[in-house]
């Protein structure tokens, strides 16, 4: 009797093992969508919206707020291999160029540079960027940036216009 009894419970335990084995593994999948859903994004690198990209481009004076902004970004990557341009990108090469314009020649403190350009005494604006690309050792004898300058007009405008939007933007939270 007691044999026959403990029979159908001992298959009854192995069924409730059974699905709560299987209740476990459908719970993992359960779990698997949303650990996946929250998995850490990379951060964003900061953009400015449209119309902080109009704003700016209208801030600047003439001929540099006419500037097409598809060819300056062509004509910077000229200047890629030795410039970042995002909010607290590295210096490389040469100091990082977010916040340019408005900003004092050689201030951005982390940088080390050329004696000519941590002493020179000029604010960077799009007429101070033109001479200096067009070529920089002539405009500022000693400095060491090693370019041969943009001899096209054409390309600094739009080199200028598309570096005017692209940092003189504020990220969001600041
Ligand atoms: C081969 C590397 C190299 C390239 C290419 C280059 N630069 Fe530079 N740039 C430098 C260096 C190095 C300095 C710092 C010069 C110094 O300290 O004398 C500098 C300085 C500058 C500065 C002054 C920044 C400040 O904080 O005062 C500006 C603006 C600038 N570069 C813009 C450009 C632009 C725009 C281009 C492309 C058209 C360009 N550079 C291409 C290396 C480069």
């Amino acid at each position: 009797m007691s044999r026959l009894s403990s029979f159908p419970s001992i298959r009854s335990m192995a069924a409730a093992a059974l699905a709560a084995v299987l209740m476990l593994a459908a719970c993992g999948q359960n779990d698997a969508a949303p650990a996946a859903d929250s998995a850490p994004q990379a951060p964003k690198t900061p953009t400015p919206t449209e119309a902080e990209k109009i704003a700016l481009l209208a801030a600047l004076p003439a001929p540099y707020n006419e500037g097409d902004l598809d060819n300056g970004r062509r004509a910077f990557a000229r200047c890629r291999s030795c410039h970042t341009i995002t909010p607290g990108g590295p210096n490389m090469t040469g100091p990082n160029l977010y916040g340019v314009f408005g900003s004092k020649a050689g201030a951005k403190e982390k940088y080390s540079y050329s004696h000519a350009l941590r002493t020179a005494d000029f604010t960077w604006d799009a007429e101070t960027l033109d001479h200096w690309l067009q070529n920089p050792r002539t405009f500022l004898p000693g400095n060491k940036m090693s370019f041969a300058g943009l001899p096209d007009a054409t390309d600094r405008r739009d080199v200028i216009a598309f570096l005017k939007v692209e940092t003189g933007f504020k990220p969001q939270g600041e």
